[in-house]
Parts: structure tokens; sequence; C-alpha cells
């Protein structure tokens, strides 16, 4: 399987990238697709949205879409990029760096395979600077798929119409044939789980005590490490991100959860990254009823839940440094000394240390600083996305890997 996004522009033939959507998907890919605003002149993006079962993107400025900076995020998951009906303003736009809407920024962005089906009148199609742009993309390792002749939807007769839907998908099969999924990264051939967002202890049915984790940090590993190749496994609480394509979730609630979650994989995997902030404490008997307020104080009685990194870090597997074992800690003083002591006691091989007292890092931003702490040192990685924080601790990761065989040598993404 692979993700797959599916560049939709203003061309008449937009209404045959349906056909493309449903071929690919029928191939047993996902697909994403993305319309510029011209091409939701020519079919609703509710087509695409029942078709591909996911949103559509049809504006770079939507609020919510660059809270990820999403044309960066999509870019580094996506194997292969399809950009089918591709116009005249389209080919010329990725010719020349331009990237003033989601799609053509998507174009700079992503460094997957990129396949494009041009789609015009056979005048614009033969004009030298169609040639020419159409040249330079293939020099640059873009695909092509030729248009086919015959009647055009502006009466004339010639080269331009949008190829066969199949013929788009023979294509992009071929592409994708090129790039093995699985066999690019450097993390081919392992598995790793990821652990993310808060956990919520049930009060009642209608109250809970949960925490301000947003998951953001444990999905860009899970996003970074699927895009090394690794075949990943979310563990997550409850958040509002979307599961990331390529990636195996599973949504968890409570400590508990996530403890049978976690303890039933952990045999399988090469490395276990624990981003998640699991409760330390569980109600003591959560109420099946709503609890009815009353005059004076409410008590609740806490109990410790499982600490599942420290369960990790003390199976026989460890001693062959299986799996590889990675925590959070998260501080708002004495980050590094705590971290220290965390490596030790849950024999974890690296902490990564969040001053979650910074409004820049931690909780609910884009962004984080770290410290990885391990028993050769202390690593400072200044303050940036959580995309690239996630690619430092990976690197750690893909070092420590280094020393374990693969437990599982034929893992596929
Ligand atoms: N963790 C875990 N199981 C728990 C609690 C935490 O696996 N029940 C993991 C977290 O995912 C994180 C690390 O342990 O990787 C955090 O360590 P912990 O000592 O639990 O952190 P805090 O509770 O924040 O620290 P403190 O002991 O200072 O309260």
């Amino acid at each position: 399987m692979a993700f797959i996004a599916l560049g939709v522009t203003g061309g008449i033939g937009a209404y045959k990238a349906v056909e493309i959507a449903r071929g690919l998907q029928k191939n047993g890919h996902e697909v994403m697709a993305i319309m510029t605003r011209a091409a939701t002149q020519f079919v609703g993006p509710l087509t695409f949205e029942a078709i591909t079962r996911r949103e559509v993107i049809t504006d770079q400025w939507k609020s919510g879409a660059n809270a990820d900076i999403e044309h960066i995020s999509l870019a580094s998951t996506i194997d292969l990029l399809v950009v089918a009906p591709a116009t005249a303003n389209a080919v010329g736009k990725f010719a020349n760096g331009l990237a003033d809407d989601f799609l053509s920024s998507l174009f700079i962005a992503t460094r997957a395979p990129v396949l494009l089906a041009p789609a015009m009148n056979t005048n614009m199609f033969e004009h030298p600077a169609v040639v020419k742009n159409l040249e330079t993309l293939m020099a640059r390792g873009v695909q092509i798929v030729d248009p086919g002749s015959g009647y055009l939807a502006c009466g004339w007769i010639g080269k331009g119409r949008l190829a066969e839907p199949e013929d788009v998908v023979a294509a992009a099969e071929q592409v994708l044939r090129a790039t093995p999924i699985g066999e690019r990264g450097t993390l081919a051939g392992r598995r790793i789980l990821v652990t993310a967002g808060p956990t919520y202890e049930d009060i009642d049915p209608v109250r809970f005590v949960g925490n301000r984790s947003s998951g953001r940090m444990g999905f860009a590993l899970a996003i970074e490490a699927a895009r090394r190749g690794a075949a990943v496994t979310l563990v997550t609480g409850p958040t509002r991100l979307a599961a990331p394509p390529g990636v195996a979730v599973v949504a968890i609630r409570s400590a508990a959860d996530m403890h049978a979650a976690v303890m039933s994989r952990v045999a399988e995997q090469d490395a276990l990254i624990m981003a998640a902030a699991v409760a330390d404490y569980t109600l003591a008997g959560p109420s099946a009823q709503k609890v009815k307020k009353q005059d004076g104080d409410l008590t609740l009685t806490l109990t410790r839940t499982k600490d599942i990194l420290g369960e990790v870090g003390r199976l026989p597997s460890r001693t062959q440094g299986l799996p590889v074992l990675v925590g959070f800690a998260a501080e708002t003083h004495d980050v590094v000394n705590y971290a220290k002591g965390k490596l030790e006691k849950k024999r974890a091989d690296l902490i990564v240390a969040n001053d979650v007292s910074r409004a820049d890092a931690g909780f609910d931003v884009d962004t984080n600083a770290v410290s990885l702490v391990s028993a050769s040192g202390v690593e400072d990685v200044p303050l940036q996305s959580k995309a690239a924080v996630a690619g430092r601790i990976l690197d750690r990761v893909e070092q420590l890997l280094l020393a374990v065989p693969a437990r599982n040598a034929a893992a596929k993404a």
C-alpha cells in the first residue's frame, strides 16, 4: 500500500480524476485529494471526499490547515504525488518553482516521486513555453503521462486530452514499483511503537482527570519513523489529530488501556518511543453513575497506575538491548538532572527532556526544544518544529538500533 496525494487542477478533465482516485484505491492505495481553486469549478470536493473517505484540501489558508504546516507534513508522508489533470498553469508553476497555493507548495516541498498527466488545448500543449516547462520538469525526474489525441472539449481535434484514468493508474504503479515502499528508508525492516497524547482517567461517565498533552510530538515521531520506512504502531490517547497515513493507530483512553496496548505488542518491536503523557494516578473506584454534587468538599482517591516505561525497561530482552527504549521527561525545573535520574530508574537508552515551563516548547505547541539525555551525555536540541525534533530523536534511535539485530527482517511499512 502506498499513500498517494492526487492533485487536481482546473481542467475539464478534472472529472476523470475521480476515476483515477478510485483506480488507485482499488489497487490498495490510500489517496488524499488536493484540489486547486479552479478545479473546484469543475468537480465538487465532496465527490473526492466521498471516494477517498478523507478530507479534501482545497485551500492553503483554511483555518487549521496550517497548524502542522500541513503541506510540509504531507510532503514528507506521501509516497507519490500524481497531478491529473495538470493544466498549463500548473505545469508552469511547477517548472518555475512558484508556490502560491497548497498544491504548488506541496510539489516543491515533497521529495516523493511526481507523476503529471497534462491536459490542455492542442495549441497550448504545443506552445514553446509549455514544451519547455515539461522538458524542464522531465529533466528533474518528474514523470509525465502523455495526453491522448482526439476530440477536445474546446471542439478541437488534436493532442491534449487527459490520458485515460487506467493509463494514469498504470503509470502510477510503475513509478511506485521503481521505489518500493519499505526499501527506501533508513528504518526499513524495523518495527517501532510510539505512544502519544494524554490519558483520561474517568471519574464517572461524564468527567475525567486528564492532562494538556496534544499528542503532536508523538504523532510527529510516528510520521517521521514511517517516512524512514519503519513499520509503525502509534498507541495514542484522545487527541484532535488526524491519523497519520501508513501508520497503524491504536486508540486508547486510560493509562490501563495504554499499558495493555503496549505490553501486548512490545515483543515484536525493535524500538519503543514513549512520548505519551501517561497518568501516574487513576481513580480508585470510578463511579458507574454520574457523581451528584453535595454540600461541602469532594475528595477523590487516586491510586498509582502501572509504569509502562519502567516495566519495559525491566524486560529480559533488554539485556540484548531490545527494544531500544526512549522515554520522555516533562519537567518545569532542573530538567536535565531529573532526566538523568529517569534514565537510570527506567533503564531507558534515551530520555527526551522537555522544559514544559517554556511557552514555546512542550504541551500543545508546534515547536519544541529538548535535551537528549543518555549514558553518553547530554545533547541539546534547540527550539524547532516538532517534526524536526522528531528527526533528531530518530537519528539517535537509528544509532542505537545499529547495535541490535532486527526482530523481523521482513517487516514492511
Ligand atoms: N510513563 C509510563 N507509564 C506511566 C507514566 C509515565 O510509561 N504510568 C512514561 C511516559 O510516557 C514518559 C515517562 O514515562 O516517557 C515519564 O516518566 P515519569 O517519571 O512517569 O514522568 P512524570 O510522571 O512526569 O515524572 P515525575 O516522576 O517527576 O512525576
